[in-house]
């Protein structure tokens, strides 16, 4: 059986970090499931490093749902989470349908992005026994409106208004909340104040879990490396020695570390 949300939440309540990995074919998946990664997040940044995109926008529901099914097919032992492409869930009708896709091409929750006006979807999804994550802080697909893929939540409205949205999302029936490159400050609080477990990326260490970019945490691709990476291939003999090692160093709270983080 895969690790269930149920056994997150607990982890959240026993102060246990979990870890989380995106992956987008059949063997990765395998490979981080051996290694114990108890979340793969079939992610839209697949336009970015598989297709050689410039942003996550041009990332379709084709796509998703088979790359979806791909991750299914090589790991049975992670939770599955999709990311519902740029444009997929604009209505409450979209997103049901979409989502649907998703989970019947093998994922075992969808992730959207943005805020407080996800909640009807939200209520909506879960009522038909979806589980979802709200993703906060730097939405990629929003990168245009954003002006670029910018630290999020740093003046006090725009802190208070990310904690706003993350209850009211909880409320809407969202099952984990995901903040990317947002303050260590701003990140602790809202982990604090939720009851659902919150994962982090560029998000400091006190999150219930993190979540890295395979391709980065495997030390792959080319261009400048964001902050919050870190290359675990660089003292393991091997891919799955890799996860490994991520997973250990998320468990011992060593990663993320000071470097890893926007202390602001
Ligand atoms: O698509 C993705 O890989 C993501 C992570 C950056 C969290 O959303």
């Amino acid at each position: 059986m895969p690790v269930s949300l149920t056994q997150l939440k607990e982890m959240k309540q026993k102060g246990t970090p979990f870890c989380v990995t995106t992956a987008y074919d059949a063997t990765f998946a395998y490979e981080a499931g051996e290694a114990g990664i108890e979340m793969l997040l079939v992610g839209d940044s697949l336009g970015m490093v598989l297709q050689g995109h410039d942003s996550t926008l041009p990332v379709t529901m084709e796509d998703m749902a088979y790359h979806t099914g791909c991750v299914k097919r090589g790991n049975q032992n992670s939770l599955i989470m999709a990311d519902m492409p740029f444009m997929s869930y604009g209505t409450v009708d979209a997103c049901l349908e979409n989502a649907g896709k998703l989970m019947r091409a093998g994922a075992h929750l969808v992730k959207l992005e943005g805020g407080a006006w996800l909640a009807e979807s939200i209520r909506q999804l879960a009522r038909q026994g979806v589980p979802v994550c709200a993703h906060l802080g730097l939405t990629p697909q929003s990168v245009n409106k954003l002006g670029g893929y910018k630290v999020q939540g740093k003046s006090d409205a725009a802190a208070e208004q990310m904690l706003e949205d993350a209850r009211t999302l909880e409320m809407a029936g969202a099952d984990l909340i995901l903040l990317e490159c947002v303050p260590t400050r701003l990140a602790q609080k809202i982990t604090e104040n939720v009851s659902v477990p919150v994962i982090g990326i560029g998000a400091g260490p006190h999150t219930d879990a993190q979540v890295l970019v395979m391709h980065d945490l495997l030390g792959l691709g080319r261009g400048r490396r964001p902050k919050f990476v870190k290359n675990f291939m660089v003292e393991s003999d091997s891919i799955q020695a890799a996860f490994a090692a991520y997973a250990m160093a998320v468990r011992s709270r060593q990663f993320p570390a000071e470097e890893h983080s926007f202390n602001l």
